[in-house]
């Protein structure tokens, strides 16, 4: 097996290089100004180690990587409850489509499409002002982290604000059908922020480690869910973190990973580490291209897999 230190190091040397990038998103306006020639990776073991690579200090959209933080508050208030309003499924369609939510009565797939998030965000709102519930979720994100310089870029909240006609129209859609208990704006109000948190890879590696570690903090012993749920959170983002190309990274990968439009990844290996990856230009998924090129070379370097001993 590689040193992995050596290996984030020679993933980043060959990704830096690389010429066939993918093309940034653009459907958030703010989103479109980044560099597309930025790439980071970070591993944070269980060990104890943090190892960094390339741009893994610069902060970037987290997007829907938010998904799997807000998931663990919500799985937390509402328990398995919760699975009455959102599905376990993989959606096979796109993060942002429609056309499922009628066949199944506004009850969104998996946590992880945006359906799916807007109603977490509901859920997570019961009793709250949104701005108490954006502030929970990231204060929840910087104890993960260790690091209560995390903020949220209201510029790119903002932008997706305005933009975001196509989360409106799911929001509106699971009103009619009651699955939203707050007004569609203020569900979105929560969404639209918790996608805006800015973090580096070396932050988003650290604020994983739980998912790695069975549920526990590794740098003080503390338990911030159970054993179990961190496996589950694990195995939805394998089925569901990468929308319909949820199974294509699982073929190629093999570890839990969760992707965003901001060019993002943060994968699992159970037992062993999270790592955090960033590369702005993004497949016809809508997940990082060489993000997930990466990933894919470091497991294979590290003979990383849930598959395999
Ligand atoms: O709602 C949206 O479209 C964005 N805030 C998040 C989408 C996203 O990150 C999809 N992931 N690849």
């Amino acid at each position: 097996m590689a040193d992995l230190e050596q290996a984030l190091a020679e993933v980043a040397a060959e990704m830096a290089a690389r010429g066939d990038r993918g093309e940034v998103a653009s459907y958030i306006p703010q989103l479109g100004r980044v560099d597309a020639g930025k790439f980071g990776i970070a591993a944070a073991t269980n060990d104890g180690r943090v190892l960094v690579a390339g741009d893994a200090g610069e902060a970037f959209s987290i997007q829907s990587i938010s998904k799997v933080f807000t998931l663990t508050l919500a799985l937390g208030e509402k328990g398995d409850a919760l699975w009455k309003r959102v599905g376990r499924e993989p959606s096979g369609n796109p993060f942002n489509s429609i056309v499922q939510l009628e066949h199944e009565n506004g009850i969104p797939r998996n946590p992880f499409i945006n359906a799916g998030a807007i109603v977490i965000s509901d859920v997570l709102l019961a009793g709250h002002q949104p701005r108490e519930t954006i502030g929970e979720i990231l204060r929840f994100v910087q104890f993960l982290a260790d690091d209560e310089t995390i903020t949220i870029d209201s510029a790119v909240a903002a932008s997706e604000r305005a933009t975001g006609y196509r989360n409106f129209a799911l929001a509106n859609y699971m009103k009619s059908f009651g699955n939203l208990h707050h007004a569609p704006e203020m569900a979105l109000g929560v969404y639209f922020h918790h996608c805006a948190i800015a973090m580096s890879c070396r932050q988003l590696a650290l604020a994983g480690r739980f998912l790695a570690n069975g549920g526990r903090q590794p740098s003080t012993g503390h338990s911030v869910i159970s054993a179990e749920r961190a496996r589950r959170i694990s195995a939805l983002m394998l089925t569901c973190g990468h929308y319909d190309g949820s199974g294509d990274f699982a073929f190629r990968v093999g570890i839990p990973g969760k992707s965003g439009v901001g060019g993002g990844i943060l994968a699992i290996v159970p037992g062993v580490a999270s790592l955090a990856v960033w590369s702005p230009g993004l497949n016809a998924n809508g997940n990082s291209k060489l993000g997930s090129i990466a990933l894919e070379k470091l497991a294979k370097m590290m003979n990383w897999s849930v598959f395999a001993p």
